[in-house]
């Protein structure tokens, strides 16, 4: 691809419209996450730096388009403007009218604007053209630095830069998408990828497109089961899907696939479920699999360390309860003691290394979720697609 790169452009002077992804979560007025927050601030202090005058745009949350903000003054980005201000010790104008008067979005110098919200504007979602030429004529360039929206075509992440006077990539979409090149175009051998979660529906394009370029995948979560089951295994009451027993027997023909040879169960899905520890032929019809069993973990942990590329996307286990974090422990502990590259995202694998304090080892973190799936599954990224010309 030929990208434009912010760092090849000269910025002195110019107004940079730049569209982050600061879709944080905020509670009580308070910014509770500031993972994308931080992940931005390279980009923003860049713009700074080199003399340009920044406008970042951002949407947060799934608000109503053309609602005034009294109506729902849960979609403000005032949260993140403070939050922005006290990270970079500049002035931050939250700018509400900037379509109406573009030239409130201008900051004081040596100051920034953020935008409010792109998602209450009138054809944000459906890529309208006229918003996104009103997003154009804020700017002298356009920087798509979003990752964890650029599998959105809206107004703001792909329109606008069919309109703005130049449009690039900024660093962290850039970092993005090295790091998923890395492990998926060009990574050293041997691959692994780890994915969890509830269902292999959701992430059957997912599992396919990995096994193609994998030396081993490890399923968790309910996709686990799903998978035992497929390999003749009763799962109890665990949750699985019986229309997917074909599409997992035949993944397993493609790449190898270690099932878990003891698990963790309990009668019920609960923190205070009594765990306990099972081969996985044991398993009784009152039983509901909720993590791997400490065999596996072990057995998956020295396995994980034999690897020199790792793309990690989801628990193992229901790590939210400490009797059934066992498993997630061990794969994240695993990981981060790897001296290969290791890439990991979504928003519950992210959760998960925050809480076994391993944020540090693991080479890259994503800020994107279903960005991240996207790409992972071999699907375009319409906001990256655009600026390729
Ligand atoms: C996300 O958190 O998934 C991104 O910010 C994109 O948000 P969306 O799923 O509401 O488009
Ligand atoms: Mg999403």
């Amino acid at each position: 691809m030929a990208i434009l790169k912010m760092e090849d452009l000269d910025l002195k002077g110019k107004r940079v419209l730049i569209r982050e992804d600061l879709n944080v979560p905020i509670k009580a007025g308070q910014v509770t996450n500031d993972t994308r927050i931080r992940a931005a601030l390279p980009t923003i202090k860049l713009a700074l730096q080199a003399g340009a005058t920044p406008i970042i745009m951002s949407h947060l949350g799934r608000p109503q388009e053309g609602v005034a903000l009294v109506d729902q003054p849960e979609a403000s980005l005032a949260p993140v403007a403070d939050y922005l201000g006290k990270l970079l010790q500049v002035p931050v104008n939250i700018c509400a009218d900037y379509l109406d008067n573009p030239d409130n979005a201008i900051p004081e110098a040596g100051g920034i604007t953020l935008l409010q919200n792109v998602r209450m504007n009138m054809g944000e979602k459906s890529n309208d053209d006229d918003l996104a030429r009103r997003y154009a004529a804020l700017c002298d360039i356009f920087v798509m630095d979003a990752f964890g929206t650029a599998h959105r075509a809206q107004s703001s992440t792909h329109g606008v830069a069919k309109f703005a006077p130049a449009a690039c990539a900024g660093p962290l979409l850039s970092r993005e998408l090295d790091a998923l090149e890395r492990s998926l175009k060009s990574p050293e051998h041997p691959v692994l990828a780890i994915v969890g979660g509830a269902k292999v529906s959701t992430k059957l394009e997912v599992l396919e497109n990995l096994a193609k370029v994998v030396d081993q995948l490890i399923v968790g979560g309910g996709i686990a089961n799903t998978f035992l089951a497929a390999a003749g295994y009763n799962v109890g009451q665990s949750l699985y899907e019986p229309d997917l027993l074909h599409s997992a027997n035949s993944l397993m023909e493609v790449t190898s696939i270690p099932l878990p040879e003891d698990v963790v169960v309990a009668c019920e899905f609960s923190e205070s479920a009594a765990a306990q520890v099972k081969p996985v032929a044991d398993v009784q019809n009152e039983d509901m699999i909720l993590d791997i069993g400490p065999r596996t973990a072990t057995s998956f942990a020295k396995l994980i360390g034999d690897m020199r590329t790792i793309i990690w996307n989801g628990p193992v286990g229901v790590f939210e309860f400490e009797q059934f974090a066992s498993g997630t422990r061990a794969v994240a502990n695993a990981v981060a003691a790897n001296s290969g590259f290791s890439l990991a995202g979504g928003g519950e694998t992210i959760a998960a290394i925050d809480k076994f304090g391993v944020t540090d080892d693991v080479s890259y973190i994503s800020t994107g979720g279903g960005a991240f799936l996207e790409y992972v599954q071999g699907a375009e990224l319409p906001a990256v697609a655009i600026l390729d010309r």
